[in-house]
């Protein structure tokens, strides 16, 4: 069987790093696509020359123009700016909308048939402008949010309960903004709900609610360490998780930013919720019942993610 053939569109930070754990993993071959000359092709010859020690099989090549994504079966989107120290994700409206348009045109020529999977920000809004003006499907377009969102919680939690990573497994929904919702009840060391942990003295309901606090803020406080560019390791390893269920048809139940159409009482808005990522791109979403705090985060969440649309709108008259 020929190798897969995985287009990343942003040679960046976290495209740099998509590449490397791509090629590791033997995902494929790779394409490192930029509007910078040399950039990926730099990346591309380097992370190659990392497969004789390795031992790992990948072809890698940059590229300045879209041809060479051409049947790309992944195409993974960091093309964009990242945020500096004081600056929201929405800041980043304008100039990433751009940069979404030309992506968007550019894979809808070039990788109708691919599977996509978009990281810049603003993340639910960039992800629904992008599909639109790719035309693709939209259940083969979708946002990397909730996986690095709750891998974020889960970290916390790990931490705060002194417990493998691997036990303890993490839901947040909602934008991939402040807004976004971690659902604590859904929250769990090996089956075991964060509030029974509670009840049975592991942790208090402060130090949940400040965990539940840092992993909204989880991104800004990278920033603002970085001082020059935001988070791009565990960014680009959850959207390999994405790219990896879809390629194997794994079919993983994973929080992303997928396109509503009428779940949770949402219409034609790419919000983050859990799906099933397999062959056919976004096999199911998965609709839970939200109660109480975190049912009314969700809706601030999503009226949040419907005012960053409606500015797309506003500020490019194609986009209905
Ligand atoms: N087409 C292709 N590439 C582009 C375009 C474009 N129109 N505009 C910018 N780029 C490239 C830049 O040249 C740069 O190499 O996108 C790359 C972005 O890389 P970084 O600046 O290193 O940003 P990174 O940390 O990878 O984050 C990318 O993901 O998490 C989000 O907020 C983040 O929106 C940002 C994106």
């Amino acid at each position: 069987m020929a190798r897969k053939k995985i287009a990343l569109i942003g040679s960046g930070m976290i495209g740099g790093t998509l590449a490397h754990l791509a090629a590791m993993k033997e995902l494929g071959d790779i394409i490192l696509f930029d509007i910078a000359e040399g950039l990926p092709q730099g990346k591309a010859l380097d992370l190659a020359q990392a497969g004789p020690p390795e031992g790992f099989d990948a072809n890698l090549k940059g590229a300045n123009s879209y041809e060479e994504i051409a049947g790309a079966d992944v195409c993974i989107v960091t093309a964009g700016v990242p945020r500096k120290p004081g600056m929201s994700r929405d800041d980043l409206l304008e100039i990433n909308l751009k940069v979404m348009k030309a992506v968007g045109e550019g894979i809808g020529q070039h990788a109708p048939d691919a599977f996509v999977i978009c990281i810049t920000n603003p993340l639910d809004a960039m992800v629904w402008a992008l599909r639109e003006f790719s035309g693709l499907p939209h259940q083969k377009v979708v946002g990397m949010a909730g996986v690095l969102d709750s891998s974020r919680f889960r970290h916390f939690l790990a931490e705060e309960f002194d417990v493998s990573v691997e036990d303890v497994t993490a839901f947040v929904l909602g934008g991939h903004g402040d807004t976004m919702v971690p659902v604590v009840e859904y929250s769990t060391v090996a089956g075991i709900p964060v509030p029974d942990l509670i009840k049975m003295g592991w942790s208090t309901q402060e130090r949940i609610d400040a965990i539940v606090k840092r992993t909204r803020g989880g991104g800004g406080e990278i920033v603002g360490l970085l001082k020059t560019g935001s988070a791009f390791y565990a960014p680009a390893t959850s959207a390999i998780v994405m790219a990896e269920s879809y390629l194997k048809d794994k079919k993983r139940l994973l929080p992303c930013a997928a396109h509503l159409t009428g779940q949770y009482g949402v219409d034609d808005l790419y919000v983050g919720v859990p799906i099933v990522i397999g062959a056919n791109g976004v096999e199911r979403v998965v609709e839970i019942e939200l109660k109480n705090e975190a049912k009314s985060n969700f809706q601030t969440s999503v009226d949040a993610v419907k005012e960053l649309v409606a500015a797309c709108k506003g500020i490019d008259g194609s986009l209905k």
